[in-house]
């Protein structure tokens, strides 16, 4: 069912129940990741889904179904991950902080891997291990120093960055890893940044992690697998027209440039390629405000629902359901209704006669929607439908 043929069934939910919610199409939910599947299997390649774009029990169900791993940046995540029914050993363990509790809600569970991000973090996890009596696997991530050329809040692979290991620390890695019995190294890990369009960003990856190989090669130490993080953007403008990310490219980029080893295991962390287009705030029109030079559509959705556009200047398709053909064509700034100047989900945008009871929709929120919602002038959190 496509967004536009769900929209009946939208309008009747709003009738019904207390706006705003979350909307998740759970038809193109399954569709998308029978694409993503069907595209990394070709190169016999492992998708973990990453939590941290969703972790609705639901839209987690139907990734455990499709057999994918999962990619958890905290504790919770895990034991989340684990009651969706991920299994222990298809669940890596990122984060630039992992706290001792974390780092053993991971021991406990045997999980696939932990990403680790400093020779600090890997002193902590060979002492907590050998503490329990356990072998921790891990993953070496490492800041490649390529621009994904995205919004330099979501850039994670340059210098500046936290994230990753730096190569001119990797020998001194290389001799605490040697002199720590707990600790088993498998992979190597990279994650350049989120929503990004320019694919020759990966090509860039790919000829990073070449030369990083060809320097471990050199001092014999093999890696069972390559692990590149996430990143895959969508296209939050024409959400109709291109429902879903190009797998097949996206895919065929690595197998073309990325130089595996025999036997070599190639893994992603995809979280926003799979449900960003799959999810809708729908919301209320409060009251429709003039001001002087322009009208404000003032929604009962704010920030503390959807906070992309006020932290990253995020564009999000906005939609007037109750006005099915556009009778008429007028300029808004659609507004929430937070205290704050950046609680804006876009400045002069164009929507049919827009009234105070109308219903709209902001498009593609089931990435890094629902999970940064937060209760900002004690707003309760909003819910979730699934159709
Ligand atoms: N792996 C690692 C290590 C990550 O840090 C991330 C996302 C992913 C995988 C998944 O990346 P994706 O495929 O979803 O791009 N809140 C921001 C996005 C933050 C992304 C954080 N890391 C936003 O709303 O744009």
């Amino acid at each position: 069912m496509s967004f536009l043929s769900s929209r009946e069934t939208i309008l009747q939910l709003a009738r019904h129940n207390a706006t705003p919610f979350y909307w998740y199409d759970m038809d193109l939910l399954e569709q998308t990741i029978a694409a993503a599947v069907k595209a990394s299997k070709r190169y016999n390649y492992h998708v973990h889904y990453a939590l941290k774009a969703n972790s609705n029990l639901p839209i987690l169900r139907k990734f455990v179904e499709a057999g994918l791993g999962a990619d958890c940046v905290s504790g919770n995540e895990i034991l989340r991950a684990l009651e969706a029914g991920f299994k222990p050993n298809q669940i890596a363990f990122a984060g630039v902080g992992k706290s001792d509790e974390e780092i053993n809600i991971g021991l406990e569970n045997e999980i696939f891997a932990f990403n680790c991000e400093s020779i600090e973090e890997i002193e902590v996890i060979q002492e907590l291990a050998h503490k329990y009596g356990k072998k921790a696997a891990i993953a070496l991530r490492i800041n490649p120093h390529v621009n994904a050329h995205t919004h330099h809040y979501i850039t994670t692979g340059l210098e500046e960055n936290k994230f990753g290991i730096d190569r001119w620390q990797l020998e001194e890695v290389l001799e605490v890893v040697s002199k720590s019995p707990n600790i088993v190294l498998k992979g190597l890990h990279f994650h350049i940044g989120s929503q990004i369009t320019d694919l020759d960003a990966f090509k860039n990856l790919c000829i990073r992690v070449n030369e990083l190989q060809d320097w471990f090669i050199e001092r014999k130490v093999l890696f069972e697998y390559i692990n590149v993080g996430g990143g895959l953007g969508i296209d939050y403008y024409a959400p109709d027209e291109h429902p879903m990310v190009n797998f097949d490219q996206f895919f065929g980029l690595f197998n073309e440039f990325l130089q595996l080893q025999p036997h070599q295991e190639l893994h992603f962390e995809l979280g926003r390629s799979l449900i960003g287009s799959v999810g809708s705030l729908i919301t209320k029109v409060l009251y429709v405000k003039k001001g002087k030079k322009t009208q404000f559509a003032i929604l009962d959705a704010g920030m503390t629902e959807l906070i992309r556009p006020a932290l990253y200047q995020a564009y999000h398709k906005i939609e007037n359901l109750s006005k099915g053909e556009w009778e008429s064509n007028v300029f808004y700034d659609v507004v929430g209704p937070i205290c704050e100047s950046s609680d804006c989900f876009g400045k002069k945008i164009q929507l049919p006669l827009t009234e105070r009871g109308d219903i709209m929709a902001i498009r593609c929120t089931g990435a890094y929607g629902e999970v940064m919602a937060n209760n900002y002038n004690l707003r309760p959190y909003a819910k979730a439908f699934y159709g």
